[in-house]
Order: structure tokens, then C-alpha cells, then sequence
């Protein structure tokens, strides 16, 4: 059998049509996900497999993507790391045992993937024999965005007690991202051991970061993550959002597909990139709203910019909204599928 289009696009290969996945496509705005949710918390979900697999599939049933995202979340990491994790209803994640000084860090666990997150790999092996020809994607947090996380104790608008251990106790800042990167990479690895067969790294939270901060506090972290997965040989994708001016440098972190949010035009981002690298993305998950119309103008303006040319995966510019219409979810998968560049 031929290549699935997904893992043929990631490594610039022709395919019949162009592949397609979301990000956050297993979720709340699913009927079947919320079924199971009124049951199970969403970290029993991820920690018990057969459950995790199962909202895995339901996407993959109910859309006809080229590629299914393993059920789990970045923050997973932090209940192994000794931090503490809970999803407060309504108000996203809260996290407990804060690092703010180089003793916190010097107090987070140590970290054994196949042991500390063995659900997740249970999750996968499972995934994989269930899958078929639909390729399986793993993930982890990249070290900036959890570190956020573990500092700020949840999600933040302006990053600044992030920023703050940058610039006031660098120290302590590079300390935490030694550590982060070394776990992240370890759980990587252990996702492509068990059967991933591409990873994604979420640096969703970077583009409140300058060029400049960015190179110093970050880059060399993020390459050791995305550099020891891209040597196991399986396609590495490196995403962010608010990501313009820093996607020279994201291309220097690594990655062999790089995540475009909808602030770019899909052609110029992948120019700035270079085309000798993948790309993936980039509809504003606010186009899911749209009268069909109008919603087939955004997918029709992102394919018309790729142009055909091998090496696009077509996604969201970030996660599927809660309360997105599922039937425009499925339009989105045929219109992709069905469009073909008149040459
Ligand atoms: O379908 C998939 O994409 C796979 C599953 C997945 C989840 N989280 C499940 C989840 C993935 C890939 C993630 C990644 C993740 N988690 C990121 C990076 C991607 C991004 O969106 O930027 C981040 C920043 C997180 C942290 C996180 N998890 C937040 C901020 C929240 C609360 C926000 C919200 O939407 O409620 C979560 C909760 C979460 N993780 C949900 C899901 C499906 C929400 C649904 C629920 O509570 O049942």
C-alpha cells in the first residue's frame, strides 16, 4: 500500500489530494466526546487508555481526516513533574506547586515516561492497532509554553512573572528549561517508541516573545526537543501562534513541517520558511462559523496559495473552537479533498 496522504505530505511528497486534520479535533464540540465527559473528567479520560483511544477515534469517524491526534494534553507532564493539575470548570487549567524560584525547580520530580505517563504510550499501542492506514500523531508541549504554564499557574494574557524569571533570574529560568527540555524530549521519544508515527510540538504561547528573547531563552530548548525527534527519522511538526516574526528562528529550532496561524498568508509564511519545508495550516478557526460560502472563500484562498505544490497539510491556525457546527467541520474535509488546482 502507498504512503497514508499525511505522512507523504510531511516529507513534500505528491499526494492525490491534499491531507487534513485539526487540531483539537477530538473535544466538547463533538455530541459522542461530551457523552463520555459528563462521566469522566477530562484527565481521567487521558489517563485511562481505552477511553483515551476511543476520543481519539470519535473524530476520525465522524470527519474522514487523513490523521488522528492521540487523546491527552501538554499539562499531563505537570502532575508528573510533583506541580499538580486540575481543569477548574469553565476556567481551563489551575496549576498548584508553582516554580518561581531555582529551589522549585530543584523540587520538581524526576520524570520516567514509560512509567510516570505509561497511560499515554498504552494509549498509542492500542491506537495503533485500531488505525489502520490513518497515521497516529503524538505530542508534547515545547519547554517555553509549559514552562509558562508552570510558572503562571494557568493560562495568561501577558506572560509577565514568565518574563519576569527571564530577565530577573535567568538562572532559575534556564534551570527550568534544561529540565522541561529533557523531559519533553524523553516523553517524545517514548510516544515514537510505542507507535507515534509523527509528533507534534505545541509552542502555542510563543509569539508573545520578541526575536531576540526568543533566540536567547528558548531556541536552544526547543531544538534539543525537536532535533532528538527528528533523528528517529518520523515527520516533527513545530507549531505556534503570532508566530510572523519569529518563524525564521522556529525554522532554525527544527521541525520538517512547520505550523502556520491564520495572521499569515499561508504563500508568504511559507516563503519566509523556505520551501524546502513542510507546511501545515491555516484557516481562523472562527471561519467555522461562517456561512458555507464563505467558509469555502477561506479554504479555497489557503489551497489556491499553496499552489499545489507538495508539502501542504491543511489544518486550523489553532484548535477547533467549543460549540463549532460539526457539519462545517466535515464540509471543510470535502472541500479540501475534492479541490484541485486548475493548471
Ligand atoms: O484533539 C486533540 O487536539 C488532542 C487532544 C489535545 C487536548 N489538548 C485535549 C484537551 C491536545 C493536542 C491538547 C494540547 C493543549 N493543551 C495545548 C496546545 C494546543 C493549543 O490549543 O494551544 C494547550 C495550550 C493545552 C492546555 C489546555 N488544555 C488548556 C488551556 C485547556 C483549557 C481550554 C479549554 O478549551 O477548555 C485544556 C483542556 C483541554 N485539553 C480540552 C481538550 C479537548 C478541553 C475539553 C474538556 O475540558 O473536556
Amino acid at each position: 500500500m502507498s504512503e497514508p496522504r499525511f505522512l507523504a505530505a510531511c516529507r513534500r511528497l505528491p499526494t492525490d489530494a491534499t491531507p487534513v486534520w485539526f487540531m483539537r479535533q477530538a473535544g466538547r464540540y463533538l455530541p459522542e466526546y461530551r457523552a463520555i465527559r459528563e462521566k469522566c473528567s477530562l484527565i481521567e479520560i487521558c489517563q485511562r487508555p481505552e477511553l483515551a483511544a476511543e476520543v481519539t477515534l470519535q473524530p476520525v469517524r465522524a470527519l474522514g481526516v487523513d490523521a488522528a491526534i492521540l487523546f491527552a494534553d501538554i499539562l499531563l507532564l505537570a502532575i508528573s513533574l510533583g506541580v499538580g493539575l486540575e481543569f477548574a470548570r469553565g476556567e481551563g487549567p489551575v496549576l498548584q506547586n508553582l516554580v518561581r524560584t531555582i529551589e522549585d525547580v530543584r523540587n520538581l520530580r524526576s520524570v520516567n515516561p514509560e512509567a510516570d505517563l505509561g497511560y499515554v504510550m498504552a494509549a498509542i499501542k492500542i491506537l495503533r492497532n485500531e488505525l489502520k492506514d490513518i497515521p497516529l500523531i503524538g505530542f508534547c508541549g515545547a519547554p517555553f509554553t509549559v514552562a509558562s504554564y508552570i510558572i503562571e499557574g494557568g493560562s495568561s494574557r501577558e506572560f509577565l512573572r514568565t518574563k519576569m524569571m527571564m530577565y530577573s533570574d535567568p538562572q532559575t529560568w534556564h534551570a527550568l528549561m534544561t529540565k522541561l527540555s529533557g523531559v519533553l524530549t524523553d516523553f517524545l521519544l517514548a510516544q515514537i517508541r510505542a507507535g507515534a508515527q509523527a509528533v507534534q510540538v505545541f509552542d502555542s504561547w510563543v509569539g508573545a516573545l520578541s526575536p531576540a528573547d526568543y533566540a536567547a531563552f528558548v531556541l536552544p530548548y526547543s531544538q534539543q526537543v525537536l532535533k532528538n525527534a527528528e533523528a528517529t527519522g518520523v515527520p516533527v511538526i513545530h507549531f505556534g501562534t503570532n508566530t510572523a516574526t519569529l518563524l525564521p528562528l522556529m525554522k532554525e529550532a527544527g521541525g520538517s513541517v512547520i505550523g502556520l496561524d491564520w495572521r499569515i498568508p499561508l504563500d508568504k509564511g511559507w516563503q519566509v520558511i523556505g520551501h524546502d519545508l513542510a507546511v501545515q495550516g491555516n484557516l481562523d478557526p472562527a471561519a467555522l462559523f461562517a456561512p458555507l460560502p464563505e467558509l469555502r472563500k477561506h479554504v479555497h484562498d489557503i489551497l489556491s496559495r499553496a499552489a499545489g505544490r507538495p508539502g501542504h497539510i491543511f489544518n486550523l491556525g489553532h484548535g477547533i473552537l467549543q460549540n463549532t457546527p460539526v457539519e462545517k467541520v466535515r464540509a471543510v474535509v470535502e472541500m479540501v479533498h475534492e479541490y484541485r488546482i486548475d493548471k
